[in-house]
């Protein structure tokens, strides 16, 4: 069992629920969560967990090389759950840069802080990489799944960087005998998700009435897993995956956007007590992403078949939950779709 475990980027989406998890769940290890609080990153996903006496948190950018060494040392870290990184594609595409920074020499920092703590020492320590599908590229519609096995062929500036920093966690395996383990997964929704990213801003959208921009004619394809399937699937991995391995996480759950986009819109109708499909007319066919991936879907049967993991939640029941989670959490949306992220949104979608 690992006592001190530092989870990098535990303020934003998925780093909040893998966090609220571990510090419920262990209460014998201290949980240390490291995050830079960029626009993505959010003290307040965290209330409910924020006084509890295992979890402490820290605010500093695992760039810094001096700043990771003393947190290593000042905690005696011998586990780490690496979420930290810029996380989204249309970002990306306007600025790669900061993706390169953040993601890849992020990662590469972190990664020679915790081995120079642990000193060859690699037993009863785990560096545990969080990644994406994405870095496989994108798949016919013709069935065909991503393995562990299959090549890496990343088309975003994002998924390149991960793709990168993927290879760099792996080397360091390879070269050092670093105990290190890698996770690629489907895309996720749920609760805390940052509002630029698909479903929180649609149901956003609906519930104030604003265009709903699809890329192109809608069709891209993306395998949806609920947030806390994939924080329970990071616990199973953290705690029982092999070192050197890569494990495949996704729900078996296919959705083109536009059905996905119209499952949205008549939840959203019904909790607002809409006439069906009221918000249809709210869809607006825009100018589609560059190098928009076609497909992206998982076969997550290694996890299955090795660890026991599969999806607990139907997707059904999952985008229920999700849409009334937003529609009851408004105080939270409205304070982060003002100031900077409002500039974004309006340069992103209006052009002005
Ligand atoms: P997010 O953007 O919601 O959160 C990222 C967090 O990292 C934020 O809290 C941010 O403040 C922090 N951060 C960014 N730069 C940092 C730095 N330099 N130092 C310290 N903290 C920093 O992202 P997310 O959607 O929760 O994704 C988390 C991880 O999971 C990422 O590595 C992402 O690539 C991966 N992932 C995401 C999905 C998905 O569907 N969202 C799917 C598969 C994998
Ligand atoms: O596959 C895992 C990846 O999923 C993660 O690695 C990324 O961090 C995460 O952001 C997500 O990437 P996507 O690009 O798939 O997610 P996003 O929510 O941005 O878009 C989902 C799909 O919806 C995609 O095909 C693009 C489309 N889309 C998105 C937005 C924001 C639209 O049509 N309109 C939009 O406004």
């Amino acid at each position: 069992m690992k006592r001190n475990i530092l989870i990098t980027g535990g303020a934003g989406f998925i780093g909040s629920h893998v966090v609220r998890l571990f510090v419920g769940k262990y209460p014998d290890c201290r949980i240390v969560n490291l995050d830079r609080l960029t626009y993505a990153g959010n003290l307040a996903n965290l209330r409910d967990v924020e006084n509890r006496p295992n979890y402490t948190f820290v605010k500093g950018d695992i760039c810094d090389y001096d700043a990771m060494r003393s947190l290593f040392a000042e905690y005696d870290i011998d586990g780490v759950i690496h979420l930290a990184a810029e996380s989204h594609v249309d970002r990306s595409i306007r600025d790669p840069f900061t993706f390169a920074w953040t993601n890849v020499m992020g990662t590469l920092t972190l990664l020679q802080a915790a081995r120079e703590h642990w000193n060859g020492t690699w037993e009863g320590r785990r560096f545990h990489h969080i990644s994406t599908d994405e870095v496989y590229g994108a798949l016919p519609f013709d069935g065909t799944l991503f393995t562990e096995q299959t090549r890496y062929d990343p088309h975003s500036p994002y998924s390149a960087s991960k793709a990168s920093s993927d290879h760099f966690v792996r080397a360091f395996h390879d070269t050092y005998g670093f105990p290190a383990v890698v996770t690629n997964c489907s895309n996720n929704y749920g609760p805390y998700q940052f509002p630029e990213k698909l479903i929180p801003l649609f149901i956003n959208n609906i519930r104030h009435e604003k265009p709903l921009p699809v890329y192109g004619r809608g069709e891209n394809i993306r395998d949806w897993l609920y947030v806390e399937d994939h924080a329970r699937a990071i616990d199973t991995i953290f705690h029982r995956g092999r070192d050197g391995e890569t494990y495949n996480i996704g729900g078996f759950n296919e959705w083109r956007n536009i059905d996905l986009i119209r499952v949205i819109i008549r939840t959203v109708d019904r909790l607002l007590g809409r006439p069906e499909g009221a918000s249809e007319k709210l869809i607006t066919y825009v100018t589609d992403r560059a190098g928009h991936d076609l497909r992206y879907a998982i076969d997550s049967r290694k996890l299955k078949e090795e660890l026991g993991w599969e999806p607990s939640l139907q997707f059904e029941e999952g985008i229920e939950k999700t849409v009334r989670w937003y529609l009851a959490n408004q105080e939270w949306m409205d304070d982060i779709t003002s100031g900077e992220y409002e500039r974004y949104y309006q340069e992103m979608y209006t052009g002005r």
